[in-house]
């Protein structure tokens, strides 16, 4: 059988499906390479019902670790942030750690690239630079129950 007949029209559709498919692949490529949108990195795992008992996450808090940068260890847990009110000087750089000792939780803060997802059983980390002054919220966006719409925070960047 020799070469089945291919119209015209046919051959630009199929080149408009293979730009298409290239032009996703380039945006994904740049999401998660140029932008760093990736999956959680860093696995460390800690035992869900350990959490309140395991350093540091028995004494949830914000330290400063250096001239412009902080530590935030935090539990995202049903239905609040610990601690729930962080405070820091614009410009300062946040590693946020976080774990929950129940459900899925999620950090999101609003007009920020923060968007983490907090999964019982794993530490997830996550660093990000506040260059802008503001009373940022802090959200859950995976919902965990009845109180999910309450579980909230605040961030005040001065
Ligand atoms: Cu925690 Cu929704």
């Amino acid at each position: 059988m020799s070469h089945a007949y291919m119209p015209r029209s046919e051959k630009i559709w199929l080149a408009i499906g293979g730009f298409s498919l290239f032009v996703f692949l380039v945006v994904l490529g740049i999401l998660a390479f140029g932008m760093g949108m990736n999956p959680p990195g860093h696995m460390r795992t800690i035992a869900p019902e350990a959490v309140h008992t395991t350093s540091p996450f028995q004494e949830p808090k914000l330290v400063q670790t250096g001239p412009n940068t902080y530590k935030a260890t935090m539990v995202a847990q049903m239905f609040s942030f610990v601690p729930n009110e962080l405070s820091i000087p614009v410009g300062s750089t946040v590693h946020f750690e976080l774990t929950s000792p129940d459900v899925v939780h999620g950090l999101f803060i609003p007009n920020t690239n923060v968007n983490i997802m907090v999964i019982p059983g794993h530490i997830t980390e996550f660093t990000y630079t506040f260059h802008s002054k503001g009373d940022y919220l802090i959200l859950c966006h995976e919902y965990c129950g009845a109180g999910h719409h309450l579980m909230m925070g605040r961030l005040l960047v001065q």
